[in-house]
Protein backbone atom coordinates (compact mmCIF):
# COMPACT_ATOMS: atom_id res chain seq x y z
CA UNK A 1 0.00 0.00 0.00
CA UNK A 2 1.24 3.68 -0.57
CA UNK A 3 2.55 5.69 1.94
CA UNK A 4 -0.01 7.85 2.33
CA UNK A 5 2.62 11.08 3.35
CA UNK A 6 3.80 10.53 -0.43
CA UNK A 7 0.47 12.25 -1.73
CA UNK A 8 0.96 15.33 0.85
CA UNK A 9 2.29 18.55 -0.78
CA UNK A 10 4.49 21.40 1.31
CA UNK A 11 3.75 24.20 0.82
CA UNK A 12 4.97 27.72 2.91
CA UNK A 13 1.98 30.09 3.33
CA UNK A 14 1.64 33.01 5.72
CA UNK A 15 -2.04 33.33 7.08
CA UNK A 16 -2.68 36.43 9.40
CA UNK A 17 1.18 37.62 9.26
CA UNK A 18 2.43 34.17 10.49
CA UNK A 19 4.02 32.06 8.23
CA UNK A 20 3.94 28.42 8.18
CA UNK A 21 5.13 25.58 6.14
CA UNK A 22 2.65 22.43 6.04
CA UNK A 23 2.44 19.35 4.27
CA UNK A 24 -1.37 19.38 3.14
CA UNK A 25 -2.99 16.62 0.42
CA UNK A 26 -3.47 17.86 -2.48
CA UNK A 27 -7.28 18.15 -3.03
CA UNK A 28 -7.48 20.27 0.50
CA UNK A 29 -9.48 23.37 -0.28
CA UNK A 30 -7.97 26.71 1.18
CA UNK A 31 -11.18 26.88 3.48
CA UNK A 32 -10.87 23.27 4.84
CA UNK A 33 -7.28 24.28 5.50
CA UNK A 34 -8.11 27.47 7.27
CA UNK A 35 -11.05 25.61 9.15
CA UNK A 36 -10.00 22.56 9.91
CA UNK A 37 -6.69 23.12 10.56
CA UNK A 38 -5.81 25.91 11.87
CA UNK A 39 -9.13 26.46 13.67
CA UNK A 40 -9.85 29.88 11.94
CA UNK A 41 -13.62 29.62 11.28
CA UNK A 42 -14.71 32.90 10.86
CA UNK A 43 -14.12 32.05 7.16
CA UNK A 44 -17.90 30.55 6.59
CA UNK A 45 -18.94 28.09 4.42
CA UNK A 46 -22.39 28.95 2.90
CA UNK A 47 -22.89 26.89 -0.64
CA UNK A 48 -19.32 25.10 -1.27
CA UNK A 49 -19.92 25.94 -4.98
CA UNK A 50 -18.52 29.23 -4.92
CA UNK A 51 -21.54 31.41 -5.13
CA UNK A 52 -22.41 32.91 -1.96
CA UNK A 53 -18.98 34.31 -0.96
CA UNK A 54 -19.20 33.83 2.74
CA UNK A 55 -16.01 32.20 2.50
CA UNK A 56 -14.15 34.91 1.08
CA UNK A 57 -10.57 35.80 2.13
CA UNK A 58 -7.39 37.93 0.86
CA UNK A 59 -4.84 36.18 -1.18
CA UNK A 60 -1.93 38.52 -1.81
CA UNK A 61 -4.68 41.23 -1.04
CA UNK A 62 -7.10 40.11 -3.50
CA UNK A 63 -10.95 39.05 -2.44
CA UNK A 64 -10.39 35.03 -3.28
CA UNK A 65 -13.55 32.44 -2.35
CA UNK A 66 -11.61 30.16 -0.57
CA UNK A 67 -13.38 27.24 -1.20
CA UNK A 68 -13.04 27.46 -5.23
CA UNK A 69 -8.98 27.45 -5.03
CA UNK A 70 -6.60 24.88 -3.32
CA UNK A 71 -4.26 25.43 -0.72
CA UNK A 72 -1.01 23.55 -2.11
CA UNK A 73 -2.11 26.43 -5.02
CA UNK A 74 -0.95 29.31 -3.23
CA UNK A 75 3.06 28.68 -1.95
CA UNK A 76 4.02 31.80 -0.82
CA UNK A 77 0.85 33.60 -0.52
CA UNK A 78 -0.20 35.61 2.21
CA UNK A 79 -3.64 34.82 3.45
CA UNK A 80 -5.75 37.06 5.63
CA UNK A 81 -8.67 36.03 7.64
CA UNK A 82 -11.64 38.24 9.30
CA UNK A 83 -9.67 37.22 12.63
CA UNK A 84 -6.35 39.01 11.28
CA UNK A 85 -8.85 42.37 10.84
CA UNK A 86 -9.45 43.63 13.91
CA UNK A 87 -10.27 42.44 18.11
CA UNK A 88 -12.12 43.58 20.68
CA UNK A 89 -11.07 47.05 21.39
CA UNK A 90 -9.25 47.37 18.16
CA UNK A 91 -11.71 47.18 15.45
CA UNK A 92 -10.34 47.54 12.13
CA UNK A 93 -12.35 50.82 10.76
CA UNK A 94 -14.87 48.51 8.01
CA UNK A 95 -15.95 46.50 11.28
CA UNK A 96 -16.27 50.28 13.27
CA UNK A 97 -18.66 51.44 10.57
CA UNK A 98 -20.88 47.65 10.46
CA UNK A 99 -21.49 48.17 13.99
CA UNK A 100 -22.12 51.71 14.11
CA UNK A 101 -24.91 51.48 10.54
CA UNK A 102 -25.85 47.77 11.75
CA UNK A 103 -24.67 46.04 8.72
CA UNK A 104 -25.30 43.06 10.09
CA UNK A 105 -28.07 40.87 10.63
CA UNK A 106 -27.26 36.93 11.10
CA UNK A 107 -24.05 37.87 10.46
CA UNK A 108 -23.42 34.67 8.58
CA UNK A 109 -21.80 36.61 5.34
CA UNK A 110 -20.31 38.98 7.28
CA UNK A 111 -16.98 37.97 7.20
CA UNK A 112 -17.19 37.28 3.45
CA UNK A 113 -18.73 40.62 3.06
CA UNK A 114 -16.16 42.57 5.13
CA UNK A 115 -12.95 41.18 3.78
CA UNK A 116 -14.47 42.16 0.45
CA UNK A 117 -15.35 45.41 1.78
CA UNK A 118 -11.34 45.97 2.61
CA UNK A 119 -10.08 44.94 -0.48
CA UNK A 120 -12.48 47.30 -2.17
CA UNK A 121 -11.20 50.33 0.34
CA UNK A 122 -7.68 48.89 -0.24
CA UNK A 123 -7.81 49.51 -3.91
CA UNK A 124 -10.29 52.94 -3.61
CA UNK A 125 -11.45 54.36 -0.32
CA UNK A 126 -13.69 56.77 -2.23
CA UNK A 127 -15.67 54.36 -4.06
CA UNK A 128 -18.81 55.69 -5.93
CA UNK A 129 -22.59 53.45 -4.76
CA UNK A 130 -22.11 51.76 -8.19
CA UNK A 131 -18.25 50.82 -7.58
CA UNK A 132 -19.46 49.92 -3.94
CA UNK A 133 -22.85 47.66 -5.49
CA UNK A 134 -20.38 46.06 -7.75
CA UNK A 135 -17.55 44.64 -5.44
CA UNK A 136 -20.22 43.36 -3.83
CA UNK A 137 -21.23 41.48 -6.87
CA UNK A 138 -19.80 38.23 -5.45
CA UNK A 139 -21.01 37.85 -1.90
CA UNK A 140 -24.25 37.03 -0.84
CA UNK A 141 -26.61 38.68 1.99
CA UNK A 142 -30.16 36.79 2.64
CA UNK A 143 -30.97 39.63 5.79
CA UNK A 144 -30.25 43.29 5.11
CA UNK A 145 -30.68 44.29 1.97
CA UNK A 146 -27.15 45.73 1.46
CA UNK A 147 -28.09 49.37 2.26
CA UNK A 148 -26.31 49.67 5.43
CA UNK A 149 -23.90 47.63 4.01
CA UNK A 150 -23.28 49.72 1.08
CA UNK A 151 -23.47 52.95 3.86
CA UNK A 152 -20.87 51.41 6.33
CA UNK A 153 -18.85 50.63 4.11
CA UNK A 154 -19.00 54.30 2.51
CA UNK A 155 -18.50 55.43 5.83
CA UNK A 156 -15.38 52.90 6.39
CA UNK A 157 -13.87 54.49 2.83
CA UNK A 158 -14.00 58.28 4.73
CA UNK A 159 -12.95 56.97 8.12
CA UNK A 160 -9.61 54.81 6.56
CA UNK A 161 -8.96 57.81 4.59
CA UNK A 162 -8.73 60.77 6.52
CA UNK A 163 -5.67 60.43 8.32
CA UNK A 164 -3.65 60.40 5.07
CA UNK A 165 -5.70 63.31 3.75
CA UNK A 166 -4.84 65.13 6.77
CA UNK A 167 -1.62 64.49 6.95
CA UNK A 168 -1.55 65.24 2.90
CA UNK A 169 -3.37 68.29 3.95
CA UNK A 170 -0.57 68.89 6.53
CA UNK A 171 2.85 68.47 4.28
S1 LIG B 1 -18.82 28.76 0.49
FE1 LIG B 1 -17.43 29.58 -0.96
S2 LIG B 1 -18.69 30.79 -2.25
FE2 LIG B 1 -20.09 29.89 -0.87
S1 LIG C 1 -26.47 39.33 7.70
FE1 LIG C 1 -27.49 37.42 7.44
S2 LIG C 1 -26.80 36.72 5.53
FE2 LIG C 1 -25.97 38.70 5.67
Amino acid sequence: MMDPSHSQHTVTLTVNGQRRTESLPPNLLLSEYLRDYLRLTGTHIGCDTSQCGACTVLVNGDPIKSCTVLAVQLPGAAIDTVEGLGRPGALHPVQEAFRADHALQCGFCTPGVLMTAVALLNRDPHPTEAAIRRGLDGVICRCTGYENIVTAIAHAGARMAAPQEVSQHVD
